[in-house]
């Protein structure tokens, strides 16, 4: 029999098995084209077409099936650590990296090594909810704080909800769902006061960065590193949004190499890696993500989905900021009401998740890695729905 504590979360994130169900009802009956389906952050687009060359040519080779050091391959570590010493701004080495099951492989690895029974772990709404689960499985319990109007963290929130019990603060930049990169100085003013608390209460308070869309940004805008702002940070990333591969399961964890115990810290990393069951990231990916440090699919197709998007909506009257980097549309639900909201744009086949899925109600989200004909496609209905609520339109 299922444990009650699994059919609670099953209860609790009922809504997201609603809406595939209800995707995949829609598409039965209409035909997949005929629905419009914003709800996912599974990019439609193909990886670079180097991507599988390479792949091909590392599947050619037949010596590399075997178990390798549960950190991953030693070369692979090494030019990821090479890319990312100029991308963090730190002088990271091969030691500092572990390779990982996807972005969501190496936060389970970082919690599972940090987490006491009963600890705390800091993240900032809106934010992608699986934490939740991620910190339940090693016996922690997220902590949500809000987050600025701006979607900015708000530091002395944050500040507020810290106690001796904290293990670690887990932001994500750029934001899945608000699209948010925080600036700078906000990650200055959370290290100065993360260094304060980890004082006051006597314990390494870790940050832990969700970073698996950092090359999906706009504008060339760069996104500020952490491991160059606060000691005690891990990064956690994939290629799973940037390289469009996340059926593949790759990615990695860094941790700065001056944080503190980090010989223990990293040496826990690699066991729990291996005794989640993850073992090692999956060797043939390891291989091929080695020749692709930097690459990633072409960031301007999105930029076009972004701006033709952004117009269209506000010139039907939904209000929304627009999205520094990532994918994602985060659009105010008129009235508050995001599940009213995603049930009118049901009726016209289109498929958005709502802002309660990220712990914010009052917005939905537009996942826009979506093949262009769904957003013109989508169009009409947008415009009804927002005629139905009596938006003023531009
Ligand atoms: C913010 C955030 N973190 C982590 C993940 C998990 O990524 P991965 O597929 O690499 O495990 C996602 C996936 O959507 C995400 O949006």
């Amino acid at each position: 029999m299922v444990s009650e504590k699994i059919r609670n979360m099953m209860d609790s994130s009922s809504f997201i098995r609603k809406m595939f169900e209800t995707g995949a009802k829609l598409k039965q009956e209409f035909g997949s084209e005929n629905v419009y389906d914003f709800s996912l952050g599974n990019p439609a687009m193909d990886p670079p077409e180097i991507f599988t060359k390479i792949l091909l040519e590392k599947a050619a080779d037949h010596h590399m099936h075997r178990y390798m050091p549960n950190a991953g391959y030693l070369d692979v570590r090494e030019k990821v650590a090479e890319y990312i010493s100029s991308e963090q701004e730190t002088a990271v080495t091969a030691n500092n990296i572990v390779m990982t099951s996807g972005a969501g492989g190496a936060l389970n690895t970082i919690l599972k090594t940090i987490i006491n029974p009963g600890d705390k772990i800091i993240a900032s709404i809106p934010c992608f909810m699986e934490y939740k689960f991620y910190c339940d499985n090693h016996g922690g319990e997220l902590n949500l704080v809000n987050g600025k109007d701006d979607f900015n963290l708000d530091i002395e929130a944050i500040e507020t909800a810290i106690t001796e019990k904290t293990a670690a603060v887990i932001i994500n930049s750029p934001n899945n769902p608000s699209g948010r990169i925080y600036p700078k100085e906000t990650l200055d003013s959370l290290a100065a006061m993360l260094n304060k608390k980890s004082k006051e209460t006597g314990r390494t308070i870790y940050l832990i960065s969700d970073e698996p869309y950092r090359k999906i940004v706009y504008n060339n805008i760069t996104v500020p590193s952490v491991m160059d702002t606060y000691k005690n940070s891990v990064v956690c990333t994939s290629y799973s949004k940037d390289l469009s591969v996340p059926g593949e399961r790759i990615g990695w964890l860094a941790v700065n190499p001056v944080a503190e115990d980090y010989e223990n810290l990293i040496n826990g990393i690699i066991l729990c890696n291996r005794i989640l069951g993850y073992v090692n990231a999956p060797a043939l990916m390891q291989r091929t993500i080695a020749e692709l440090q930097g690459v990633s699919v072409d960031i301007n197709l999105y930029k076009n989905k972004r701006d033709i998007l952004a117009k269209k909506l506000a010139e039907f009257g939904f209000k929304f900021k627009i999205p520094d980097g990532t994918f994602y549309f985060f659009v105010e639900a008129p009235g508050g009401f995001d599940m009213k909201l995603v049930d009118l744009l049901k009726e016209e086949r289109i498929l958005v998740v709502p802002g309660r899925g990220f712990s914010l109600p009052g917005y939905f989200r537009i996942a826009y890695c979506v093949d262009d004909s769904v957003i013109e496609g989508s169009m009409a209905g947008f415009k009804r729905t927002a005629e139905k609520l009596g938006l003023k339109q531009e």
